[in-house]
Parts: C-alpha cells; sequence; structure tokens
C-alpha cells in the first residue's frame, strides 16, 4: 500500500490494477494518510485558497431519463420550472457584490434553452460583468453548438462522464445514452478550448470497485480541468429509490486520491457529499477539495432543482449566507476569496 501511495505521490500515474489495489485499501488509517498528502498538495498550487462559484440552476426540464435523477423525464412529481434571461441576470446581479467571480449555469437538457438563447445570456453575462468566468453545465450537445457557446463568451463546462464503463453506464441511462456519446461531448468541449470538468458518484447503484478503478485512470488520462465526484443519493421518484447512499468516507478518499494525480485540478466539495454528512464540504476539503459552488438560484425554485432527496439549499449551502460559509472555512484555517478561480497550467 505505502509503495502505491509513494507511486501516485511521485508519478502522479498508476495502473488500474494500482488504483483498484487503492480502493480495496480504503480504511480510516489509509484515508487519513492520503487526506495529509491531497491538503499538502492543493496547498503546493492554490496554497489555503477556497475558490466560490455562484450556481444558478435554470431549468429542472430534462429530456433524458436518467435512473438515479430525480429532474429525470417520466418523474411526473416533479415541478417543472425554468428561469428566464432576466431572472438569471439578477442571480448575478445578487452574487456579485457578494463576491462572486464565477457563475454556473446548470440546467436540464431542455430544448428551450438553445444556443441562441443561451448565447444571448452568456454574452450578456460577460458584457455586464467582463471580469467574470461562466461555467455551463447543460448536458450533451453538439460540437456546433459547444463551438456557439464558446463563441458568446463560456469559458468552462461541466459533465460528468458519470461512469467510465460501458456495462455500467448502461445499467444507470435508458439506451438512447451511450459513454460514446459522453466521452465525445468531453473531448469537443476540450478541442474547442473550455476549462472542461468530468466526474462520477461514489457508490451509485451496481458500481464495483473495479468500475471505481477505471474512472480514476479515465481522470488521469483525461486530465480534466476540474472533477465533480460526490456521493450517489436516493431520490424518492425514481426507479433508484431503494438503493443505498454513497459514503461520505469513501467519497473524500477518491478526493484525496485525485488531488494527489492532478495537484492543480479544481476540485469541489460537492453539495451532494454536503448533504449526506455533518460538515461534508469541509470535510472535502480537508480531503484536498478546493472549490465550493453555494447556490445561487432564486429561493422560490431551490426546492424544485432536486435530483436527490434532502438537497441542501440553505444554510452555509446558499450564497447569501456566505459569510457563514467563510468563518466555516476558516475555522479549518482555509480562506474562501473573491477570484475567477482558473486552472494554474504547471
Ligand atoms: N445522487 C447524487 N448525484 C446525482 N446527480 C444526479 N442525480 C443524483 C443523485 N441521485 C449528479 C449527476 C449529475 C449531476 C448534475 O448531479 O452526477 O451529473
Amino acid at each position: 500500500m505505502q509503495k502505491i501511495i509513494d507511486k501516485l505521490y511521485n508519478e502522479r500515474s498508476l495502473s488500474r490494477d494500482e488504483y483498484l489495489a487503492l480502493i480495496k485499501g480504503f480504511s480510516p488509517e489509509n484515508a487519513e494518510k492520503l487526506a495529509e498528502l491531497a491538503r499538502q498538495r492543493a496547498k503546493e498550487s492554490y496554497q489555503n485558497k477556497i475558490f466560490i462559484r455562484g450556481l444558478i440552476e435554470i431549468s429542472n426540464i430534462c429530456k433524458n431519463d436518467c435512473l438515479y435523477c430525480g429532474i429525470r423525464r417520466s418523474n411526473k412529481n416533479a415541478d417543472r420550472y425554468r428561469l428566464t434571461k432576466e431572472e438569471i441576470l439578477e442571480c448575478c446581479d445578487e452574487g456579485y457584490p457578494l463576491g462572486f467571480r464565477t457563475f454556473v449555469m446548470q440546467g436540464g437538457e431542455d430544448s428551450y434553452f438553445n444556443d441562441e438563447r443561451v448565447c444571448d445570456i452568456v454574452s450578456n453575462i460577460k458584457r455586464i460583468y467582463p471580469d467574470v468566468a461562466v461555467t455551463l453545465s447543460l448536458g450533451e450537445r453538439s460540437y456546433e453548438s459547444y463551438k456557439a457557446l464558446k463563441e458568446a463568451g463560456a469559458d468552462r463546462y461541466l459533465l460528468r462522464h458519470e461512469t467510465a464503463t460501458c456495462e455500467h453506464y448502461a445499467r444507470l441511462h435508458p439506451s438512447e445514452l451511450t459513454l460514446g456519446n459522453r466521452i465525445r461531448c468531453l473531448n469537443d468541449l476540450k478541442s474547442l478550448g473550455y476549462q472542461v470538468g468530468c466526474g462520477f458518484m461514489v457508490e451509485s447503484p451496481y458500481q464495483t470497485e473495479e468500475n471505481l478503478a477505471a474512472d480514476l485512470k479515465f481522470i488521469e488520462e483525461f486530465s480534466p480541468e476540474m472533477c465533480g465526484i460526490g456521493p450517489f443519493i436516493p431520490h424518492i421518484d425514481t426507479p433508484f429509490r431503494d438503493e443505498k447512499a454513497g459514503s461520505a468516507e469513501l467519497t473524500c478518499y477518491l478526493l484525496s486520491i485525485i488531488r494527489i494525480m492532478k495537484p492543480n485540478i479544481l476540485l469541489p466539495a460537492t453539495t451532494a457529499l454536503g448533504s449526506i454528512a455533518e460538515d461534508g464540504r469541509l470535510k472535502g476539503i480537508l480531503s484536498g477539495a478546493n472549490v465550493v459552488m453555494p447556490n445561487l438560484s432564486p429561493y422560490s425554485v431551490r426546492k424544485k432543482y432536486s435530483l436527490y432527496n434532502n438537497k441542501l439549499h440553505t444554510g452555509a449551502e446558499s450564497a447569501e449566507a456566505l459569510d457563514e460559509l467563510k468563518r466555516q472555512v476558516a475555522s479549518i484555517g482555509y480562506e474562501v476569496v473573491t477570484d475567477k478561480g482558473n486552472y494554474k497550467e504547471i
């Protein structure tokens, strides 16, 4: 085990079997050992800085039917909404004075948000706030679409790969969604010059340790600028309602491995991690995460963007309570900064 940890630290590359051994070696002692190395690594690149991103959930209307997701098409209990351009710009108006210099527009795959509408919103945000970064998280689109959005000013794109194993992908998604197309999207985004984020859920249904090892190898090779990982959490109105939630501990362990492998990656302590465990976000930071994404959506829609049950949207999770987040982060020796928080090349 120690040999593999040393190799990960020094060479930042392991074989799939070595990643598997690392995953199988998960224990509280090894988790603390890796977390310490991960904190050291994060500090080398980003000191004790924690970047914040204002998350604007623009629509919970989705044409897809992913089995795990609360806003899947066939969930008739979801109370659907989409924000107007004006509402989205108001979220930015609220976030900017609070110190947000990245706005993340995330939503289901809602055909209302075609290229023309998204380009218009993105270019307006960039015009009004030339010093912010705009991140999009709007699912799978064509190369031409990603190109148009980039030209309108989008800087980054988040699209979790969900799982790097085809068979596992097929158990989480309906047959019209394929890992192949997901990877095509990620490659398109990269070739267009976006800072790209991939990621996956921890302990999603049917996930094996081998699947997780494949996810780590995929991240090593794809080398994204950002990576979102959080525990799977069941949603009552999905086929996975009776499945078990993923653990915060394994999520943190994987965060540490990713940080050690990619010293300068932008790694969020996700909302799902904050939702599953007391002080989950702080535990994420102490495991090597360096980003948090407070919710900037209008209060009235927050409950509706329900990807899983008991999703946090108040307290330090919400943008208005940034002072509380700052205090919490400061209490463990880190500092929330007002910064675009771009990826640092090494
Ligand atoms: N539990 C945890 N994460 C989820 N996501 C969707 N549904 C769930 C769930 N039930 C994640 C997916 C998606 C991101 C926006 O949210 O990984 O890419």
